[in-house]
């Protein structure tokens, strides 16, 4: 039998050492084309930046070079348009690639794997997936924050009230709440950008564990692929998933802050609170109760949450115990971080075009503060001003507080004659406190509430989107 000849018999050309056929059962448990037939395209770009450093290395010709790429590239089409039929017996998307390959350009094509792995394929192919994902994910963050600062803009002077043990706190202007988020967004995407570092560095040349016996120059492959760095030790590189981890922590991270602000909207969307109405296209009806408009999306958002910390700690798990260097367990790295990368990005575009078009009760807010004893804070913070210390002023305005709820009145309709028996430093102008307003503004600090802050900030965030814009199109 030829060379040739063995190598196109085979249904799984890596068996020259075996006597025996794979059975169908250890063919059918090892495979992972379901899951990684969504690196073709990387393993292809792989490929052809490997193509070109062997031919520097002289392992194949200029003319077969070119054959080469053409074929790869038309690979990648024939994937694409689903003309080429991937298939299982193939173990992978790596082998699957390569046996097309060597059915296009049969001698040239068997010469590919020269100097490669697929501990070092699988590796590259990786980490060009998830930078892609990285990419797309963060531009998401900068649109959901881009909408959730024009939403605060319009919304600088809707005052609600603020909570803390899900108890009234203070109030505080809507878009402060808003933009609470903004900075839990801003920092997902700077968490994105560092695990884009992460993966950004060039695994290929690492061969199996050791490096491999050819002068690939690896130089010339970060440059096609667009790596910023080359890895320093083969053995880590094959064995390496740090990336992996990282970017599926800033998925967490991200699915994280998205259930608490879909946990709160869905509050807000309840007949008792009715602070805002989500549009009718994002919601669904219920099939017995016919009054029902379910916010189900935000449920499922908030519950799609904990299958994306699950995965991240998948991951972890499956890592923990690995010796160097490439382990076989290594191979259910991708689906943990595949299935959190597209929940993720989705949750992020639904989720905006919720956020863009929520119509806010201004009224409706506004009615929760009625309860004024929101506005405590602001009676001990009028005496300190009056010169009563702090631990005092506090201790009287609880006394207020107290004496209100047992008469039956509140803060704001308790008589001056009444609170001068409290305490002797209260006047009449202790009334200009109870407004939403006056509370909001009062807060001073770089950070708060005032509408003045929040108008600052909403200036700073402007100029920071379009730098983060333009980091992303640093990115390679
Ligand atoms: N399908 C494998 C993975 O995803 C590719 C690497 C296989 N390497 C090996 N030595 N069996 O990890």
């Amino acid at each position: 039998m030829t060379l040739k000849k063995k190598i196109i018999s085979h249904n799984n050309f890596v068996r020259g050492r075996f006597k025996d056929d794979i059975s169908q059962i250890t063919a059918d448990f090892t495979a992972s084309l379901d899951i990684d037939r969504k690196l073709a395209d990387f393993d292809i770009d792989g490929s052809i930046a490997h193509l070109y450093a062997i031919e520097k290395a002289g392992i194949v010709g200029k003319k077969e070079k070119k054959a080469l790429e053409k074929a790869l590239l038309k690979i990648k089409s024939e994937i694409e348009s689903g003309e080429l039929e991937l298939n299982k017996k193939y173990e992978d998307i790596h082998m699957n690639v390569e046996k097309r390959l060597i059915e296009l350009v049969p001698e040239s094509g068997a010469k590919l794997h020269t100097g490669r792995s697929r501990n070092d394929q699988v590796s590259v192919d990786f980490r060009l997936y998830v930078r892609s994902r990285i990419k797309l994910i963060a531009n998401a963050l900068i649109d959901l924050r881009a909408v959730l600062a024009s939403v605060a803009k319009s919304n600088i002077k809707a005052v609600i009230p603020g909570y803390t043990h899900f108890q009234h706190a203070q109030p505080v202007s809507l878009a402060h709440h808003f933009l609470a988020y903004y900075e839990m967004f801003t920092r997902d995407f700077e968490r994105m950008m560092n695990a884009y570092k992460a993966a950004d560095v060039l695994t290929l040349g690492s061969g199996a564990l050791a490096g491999v016996d050819f002068d690939i120059d690896r130089r010339l492959e970060a440059d096609i692929l667009g790596f910023g760095n080359i890895s320093r030790n083969s053995m880590d590189a094959v064995s390496d998933r740090d990336f992996a981890l990282e970017f599926n922590f800033a998925l967490s991270m991200t699915a994280l802050h998205l259930s608490r602000f879909c946990e709160e909207l869905i509050i807000w969307n309840s007949f008792e609170f009715g602070f805002i109405k989500i549009k009718d296209e994002f919601t669904t009806g219920s099939s017995i109760m016919p009054q029902k408009k379910n916010p189900d999306v935000l449920e499922l958002i908030r519950g799609k949450t904990g299958g994306v910390i699950s995965n991240l700690l998948s991951l972890f798990i499956m890592m923990k115990s690995l010796p160097l260097a490439y382990n076989r367990d290594m191979q259910e790295d991708k689906k943990p971080v595949m299935e959190s990368a597209d929940t993720v990005y989705n949750s992020l575009s639904i989720f905006k075009e919720i956020i863009k078009t929520l119509e806010f009760d201004k009224e409706k807010m506004r009615s929760g503060l009625k309860d004024d004893s929101i506005y405590a804070t602001d009676v001990a913070t009028y005496l300190v001003k009056k010169g009563v210390p702090f631990r005092k002023s506090h201790e009287i305005a609880g006394k207020i507080v107290s004496y209100a709820e047992n008469t039956g009145k509140t803060l704001s309709t308790l008589s001056l004659k009444e609170y001068k028996k409290i305490t002797g430093y209260i006047d009449e102008d202790i009334f200009s406190i109870f407004n939403p307003e006056s509370s909001v503004n009062s807060k001073k600090t770089t950070g708060g509430t005032s509408f003045k802050e929040i108008a600052m900030v909403l200036k700073e965030y402007e100029k920071e989107i379009e730098n983060n814009k333009k980091s992303i199109q640093a990115l390679k």
